[in-house]
């Protein structure tokens, strides 16, 4: 190290024990402006969440309510398995349209024009933009694709898409007209994207050409096309497919370019074809959909109970199946517009930017409802934080003129191991927030996301929440909370985080660890898994009765500050997705060669996490390169490219309780090359682990 290094290392290590004020230039405007101000809001919230809910609520538009709505509570559950099955209700009989607050109001109050997204392309040269007046044109239009289709209120429906504007366009095409919609992340395999099209009995199913992301061109159609030969043999056909032309054609929108997405600078894109063969009768352009002249651009919203469903989306589950986690209208819209109005201190005046995709949570959240409910102007990106350098993040953030960024620890550490030039190019001088989501945050990441992003100017928003949670439940406010790095401090309006003794169930009060779960649910909480309530109840529920259980631990310090810690389950966390070591094993075990598989989480210094296996191999098999190629290609077919194991290595045997338990815990101390293997004394064959650590150099 240099002594300039060293120095600042010095200042590192201390700042880890700062604590950064709120930042005066954003205290002074912020919708809640300081420690106090917070505290009195969420000891009205938790005590009243009636009167503090009802109010917020007011700000939304509501077709009806039933009468006596005024005086008759807004919320109703029951957290305790032994008075009966678990439910959440809010604002039940209220009728709403989640798609009319989040367009037709803005348009009404004479915010038709503002820009809805900024839409940047995977190549720096390729942009376009929509505003809110456009969007509800295109996405009435689409809603009337989809009732001349037979899509009618309740339906669930597929969609298998890129990051581009008419993912936007489908999903409040849904929710205007009352389907429930289904995102696949584009990043699953045929298999995966099958299985949840059959789960949610999906007979429509929207996709994309291709797209690109850096120089690779990713052809979506065919995966979707394999996907819909298992459905068929499944039992289970997709009887219309829509399909964006993305790759070929001109997009919609003000094209800010030259109005051509397929005539970018020589160089900067490769210029490759993306073929894509339709099958007639069942798949369907969708600019010819939208062409057709018996097609509207009127269509009246359904007006939906607030807790009719409005989408469902999958997340791994510790059994290996995933779980289809459904949310309602009503408490979805209040909380994700909500937790984005505060956690981000939102004003008209931001030019906001999530670099999430929007076939997770968080793009659900915070890429469309939470923004678009304010009335926000977003940034859309369609590529990569990497390409065609580590700037491409700071160089957008300088050419819309961002105020608030929004993205992951794992890209956050990717571009933190490349040179700070990439970032210092930039100037950066709009952003006042800048936020993380999806796994912990190490403290040197927050502390160079602060100071070298944020020039130690912005405020650090770590949220920390869950597909399930629908919006951040703990997180600092950017006007009002202290923060420290690497925790998400307190809990958002109407949260009551409890920490519970992992052996006797007990809840410790004051600093200490344990299971972290809330009492009591707030709007945005989930209603039930898809088609297997008994499994909501049993997954989030029944461990500790009376809490809704997050599957993560924390520690809660002195000053009251809550350090999520990470999954307690057989979960892993691999650059912010979270996978279930049980699917990865199923898809492992599926090789012919393979008897049994163990998967455990590793540390890795830019995912966070990542997958390390061991497999059992029957009888005669030998373990080599090519049998480790054949493993990663069924996990990439069966779950992703995302899931693929970073190592995989041989086991002979595992290490068993005497009853046959996998001791996972002895496995990652191996996978961790740390000698600390604790009590081994119930191991059936303590000798399994010398074979295990000897075996350690074959990996590949
Ligand atoms: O383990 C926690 C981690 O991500 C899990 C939720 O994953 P998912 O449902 O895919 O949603 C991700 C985006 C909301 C949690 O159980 N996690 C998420 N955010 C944080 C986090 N862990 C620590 N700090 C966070 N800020």
């Amino acid at each position: 190290m240099s002594s300039a290094q060293l120095e600042q290392h010095h200042l590192d290590l201390q700042q880890l024990q700062q604590v950064f004020e709120p930042p005066a230039a954003i205290q002074t405007r912020a919708h809640v402006p300081s420690i106090e101000a917070y505290r009195d809001m969420y000891r009205l919230s938790v005590s009243d969440p009636n009167k503090f809910w009802r109010q917020i609520a007011s700000e939304f538009y509501w077709h009806s309510k039933p009468d006596g709505a005024e005086e008759a509570p807004i919320l109703d559950y029951n957290f305790d398995l032994s008075k009966g099955g678990i439910y959440v209700r809010w604002f039940k009989g209220w009728r709403t349209n989640i798609c009319y607050n989040a367009l037709d109001r803005h348009v009404l109050a004479g915010r038709g024009d503002r820009v809805a997204f900024y839409w940047e392309g995977n190549d720096p040269e390729d942009r376009t933009s929509i505003t809110y007046a456009e969007l509800l044109q295109q996405v009435c239009r689409f809603a009337n694709v989809l009732k001349s289709n037979g899509v009618k209120k309740g339906d669930r429906v597929a969609i298998y898409m890129p990051m581009v504007l008419e993912l936007v366009v489908a999903m409040l095409a849904c929710a205007r007209i009352g389907a429930v919609h289904s995102i696949v992340f584009g990043g699953f395999s045929a298999g995966s994207l099958a299985d949840r099209i059959i789960n949610a009995k999906c007979h429509i199913l929207i996709t994309c050409d291709g797209n690109w992301r850096g120089t690779k061109l990713l052809s979506l159609k065919s995966i979707a096309d394999k996907a819909m030969s298992i459905c068929i043999e499944e039992g289970n056909p997709v009887v219309t497919c829509l399909v964006v032309s993305h790759v070929k054609r001109p997009r919609f929108g003000s094209d800010e370019a030259d109005g051509d997405s397929h005539s970018s600078k020589p160089g900067i894109r490769p210029a490759k074809d993306c073929p894509v063969e339709m099958l007639a009768g069942r798949d369907v352009w969708w600019h010819e959909a939208m062409a057709k002249e018996d097609i509207s651009d009127d269509c009246q919203p359904e007006w939906l109970d607030a807790e009719d469903p409005l989408f469902m989306l999958y997340t791994s589950g510790s059994t290996g199946k995933p779980k289809g986690v459904l949310h309602t209208v009503g408490g979805y819209m209040v909380y994700s517009a909500t937790t984005f109005k505060f956690s981000f201190d939102y004003h008209l005046e931001d030019i906001y930017w999530c670099t999430a995709d929007i076939g997770w949570i968080t793009g659900h959240s915070y890429v469309v409802y939470g923004p678009m409910a304010n009335c926000a102007t977003s940034v859309m990106f369609e590529g990569l934080p990497t390409w065609p350098d580590a700037g491409r993040c700071w160089d957008v953030v300088d050419k819309y003129k961002v105020t608030t960024f929004y993205t992951a620890p794992t890209a956050i550490r990717t571009l933190m191991k490349s040179s700070d030039a990439f970032v210092e190019r930039s100037s950066r001088a709009s952003l006042r927030i800048i936020a993380s989501v999806g796994e912990p945050i190490n403290p040197e990441a927050w502390l160079w996301y602060h100071r070298v992003v944020g020039r130690s100017q912005c405020s650090v928003v770590d949220t920390f929440w869950q597909t399930e949670t629908g919006g951040h439940v703990i997180t600092p406010l950017p006007g009002a909370t202290p923060t420290k790095p690497g925790s998400a401090c307190f809990p958002f309006f109407g949260v009551q985080p409890v920490l519970l003794n992992p052996e006797t169930g007990d809840v410790i009060e004051g600093p200490g660890e344990g299971y972290l779960v809330f009492a009591g649910p707030w709007p945005g909480i989930m209603r039930t898994v898809f088609g297997d309530h008994p499994r909501y109840e049993q997954t989030y529920f029944s461990k500790f009765n009376g809490y809704y259980t997050t599957g993560d631990g924390a520690q809660r310090d002195k000053d009251g500050y809550l350090w999520v810690t990470g999954r307690i389950d057989d979960m892993i966390n691999v650059s912010g997705h979270l996978l279930s070591t049980a699917q990865i094993e199923s898809a492992l075990v599926e090789h012919p060669k393979v008897a049994e598989a163990a998967v455990v989480g590793r540390h890795h210094d830019v995912k966070g996490e990542s997958a390390y296996a061991f497999v059992t191999l029957k009888d005669g098999a030998t373990f080599d390169d090519s049998l480790v190629r054949q493993l990663l290609v069924i996990v990439r077919e069966r779950i992703g490219a995302f899931a693929a194991p970073d190592t995989i290595q041989e086991a002979p045997a595992l290490p068993k309780t005497r009853s046959g338990k996998i001791m996972r815990r002895i496995l990652r101390e191996i996978a961790a090359k740390s000698e600390n293997y604790g009590d081994v004394s119930t191991l059936a064959d303590p000798g399994v682990i010398e074979t295990l650590v000897a075996l350690r150099t074959r990996q590949v």
